[in-house]
């Protein structure tokens, strides 16, 4: 079965969960503004994975603009944020991305992030979302607690083992494919 993994990353983790899912499966790998619909036809199985700001999964809309013309072909998204991994977060997600609109599979895994490293524009993006929290009597002061910490502390919540799901999963696909 011939992968292809597109990816949208802002400061690095996206493109390494890409990197590594794609080394695995032997999948050819392309940054977003380098996926074309032309090539669609070359692949079986197309996976996407974007980094998360402010609930929404950054480039996903560009993919799935392309969605009509990739009938038949197993598609796979995941998603690399700050929050952790839950079965209530990967719903959120679903639904602010009005993912369940599409026949694909969904992965929430955790990225990385270092404040310093940002863009200007993501730094100040970030610092506003802090103030609109503190103002708002509804978040729970252990998030806002966490992402100050955060912005202090670079951190890695490389998952190994969304990883490894991802890379079976693709796997069994492949062997679907070719005993079809
Ligand atoms: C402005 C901004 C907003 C963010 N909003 C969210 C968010 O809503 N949910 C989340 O889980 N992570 C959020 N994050 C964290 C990033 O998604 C996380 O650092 C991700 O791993 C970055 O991926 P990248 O290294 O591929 O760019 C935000 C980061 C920034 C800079």
């Amino acid at each position: 079965m011939r992968t292809l993994i597109v990816y949208e990353s802002q400061s690095g983790s996206t493109k390494k969960y890409a990197e590594d899912i794609a080394k695995a499966v032997s999948a050819d790998l392309l940054p977003l503004k380098k996926f074309k619909a032309k090539v669609i036809p070359d692949y079986d199985c197309i996976v996407f994975g974007g980094w998360v700001r402010g609930a929404q999964i950054m480039g996903l809309n560009d993919f799935l603009a392309k969605y009509d013309a990739m009938e038949g072909k197993d598609v796979l998204v995941f998603s690399s944020g700050l929050s952790p991994a839950s079965e209530e977060g990967r719903k959120q997600l679903i639904s602010s991305n009005i993912l369940d609109l599409y026949h694909v599979r969904y992965y929430q895994l955790q990225g990385s992030f270092d404040y310093a490293k940002l863009p200007l524009k993501s730094r100040l993006m970030f610092d506003f979302s802090i103030k609109r929290m503190q103002s708002d009597p509804e978040t729970d002061p252990l998030v806002i607690q966490q992402l100050v910490t955060v912005k202090n502390t670079p951190i890695n919540f490389y998952d190994q083992a969304k990883v490894d799901r991802i890379i079976a999963v693709i796997n069994k696909l492949s062997l679907e494919r070719a005993t079809k």
